[in-house]
């Protein structure tokens, strides 16, 4: 298949973009390299531009003519998101209309989204279905909303249709050691725990030691990078199924397919004061600005009519902050300090993934779920840098 990538050479799209070529598709990566680095695009053509040059991007789809598009490109800081929020609007809702746009000016109609879990604010019910109600705290996960409200608008009105993938926490690095998390702020707990077992931090700070959880910090579903580009690819395989032609209106009604039980854990990551490590659970940690009282998607988007499929992106078991620092030390070897404290506004206990619909509709089986291969393949790779 001819796919158009935005954002792929970034952290998740640089390792989708080296599986899909593995997989034989025809790639075209558009990065503006805000985050991105020319070298992890290790398949395909590269074009450098920026989703906010309307005309660049609309050469960039017109001259390459792809079959589909995966959509990587967005600000992801949570923390940055709530001291810039007209920005997250910007790159990631008004610059996600221009690539739509774009792609039903030239005919593209199947799109690859990514989402996040940062969608459902805290939840109610551990783990979190599709079917759970969208709550985002943060202008980062309200821009998140906001996107996928146009999918459904989008695939309701027109023939279009699209996968949007929820991720949860997202960590580790390719195995084979070509590519990795390489954005020198990135927040993300793994990444911050192994910084500061390189000396790059003097030490992690952990949000929170009262949390509801069994060691009272928090508890997130970590997700190899490998995996969620495993399930890319085969996201991307259902894409391009045949659906009948011409909008449809189908509404359909969400099953919860595993409600689980409330309650849960964790917040807790790293610290802000002077050059300890800030490390969030996710992109999605941070501060909480409350964005209204939470939309319940009244169409499922699972996949039913063909049209609009919301899915899901974890292994469906967590581990807490504690558990994560336990096992950075263990792997690297180094007993780096870590202080405690106080818990910080906007993070969820738990954040725990249902990937029931993911494995059902695309067959999809971790391979590396192993809290230490995730961290001794972030490890090689921060160690190499
Ligand atoms: N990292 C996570 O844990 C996580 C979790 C949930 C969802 N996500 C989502 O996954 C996607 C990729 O995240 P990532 O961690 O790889 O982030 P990243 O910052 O590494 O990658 C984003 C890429 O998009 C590019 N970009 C940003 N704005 C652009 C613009 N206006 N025009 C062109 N290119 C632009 C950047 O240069 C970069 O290469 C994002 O949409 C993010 O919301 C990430």
């Amino acid at each position: 298949m001819k796919i158009f990538v935005t954002g792929g050479a970034g952290y998740i799209g640089s390792h989708v973009v080296k599986a899909l070529g593995r997989a034989g598709h025809d790639l075209l990566v558009y990065d503006n390299l805000s985050t991105g680095h020319a070298w992890a695009v290790l398949a395909g053509q590269f074009v450098r531009g920026d989703l906010g040059d309307r005309e660049r991007l609309d050469g960039a789809i017109a001259d390459f003519r792809p079959e589909a598009v995966v959509h990587f490109a967005a600000s992801i800081q949570v923390e940055e998101s709530t001291r810039r929020p007209l920005w997250y609007y910007r790159n990631n809702v008004v610059h996600s209309l221009n690539l739509l746009d774009a792609m039903l000016r030239h005919g593209v109609r199947n799109l690859l989204y990514s989402s996040t879990a940062a969608v459902y604010g805290i939840p109610e019910r551990i783990p979190v279905t599709e079917a759970a109600p969208l709550k985002p705290i943060n202008p980062y996960g309200a821009s998140k909303v906001m996107v996928e409200q146009v999918l459904r608008d989008l695939a309701r009105a027109e023939d279009f249709r699209y996968v949007a993938l929820r991720y949860f926490n997202v960590a580790g690095a390719d195995p084979e050691g070509q590519l990795g998390q390489a954005y020198a702020e990135a927040t993300h707990l793994i990444t911050r725990a192994l910084k500061t077992a390189k000396g790059e931090f003097p030490r992690l700070a952990v949000y929170g030691t009262d949390y509801p959880t069994p060691d009272g910090t928090c508890l997130r579903d970590y997700i190899h990078v490998n995996d969620l580009a495993a399930a890319h690819v085969l996201a991307l395989e259902r894409l391009a199924v045949p659906s009948p032609p011409g909008p449809t209106c189908a509404v359909v009604g969400d099953t919860p397919s595993s409600p689980g039980q409330g309650g849960g854990a964790i917040p807790g990551t790293a610290g802000e004061s002077g050059r300890t490590a800030p490390a969030s659970q996710n992109e999605d940690a941070g501060t909480g600005v409350r964005a209204g009282e939470g939309i319940v998607p009244e169409e499922a988007g699972d996949g039913a009519d063909g049209r609009a499929l919301v899915m899901n992106c974890g292994y469906g078991h967590g581990f807490s902050v504690s558990e994560v620092v336990a096992a950075a030390k263990r792997v690297t070897g180094v007993d780096f300090p870590v202080v405690y404290e106080g818990r910080r506004a906007g993070d969820p206990p738990a954040l725990i993934a249902d990937s029931t619909r993911l494995r059902r509709l695309t067959g999809w089986t971790p391979r590396h779920d192993d809290l230490d291969f995730i961290i001794r393949t972030a490890w090689d790779w921060e160690r190499k840098r």
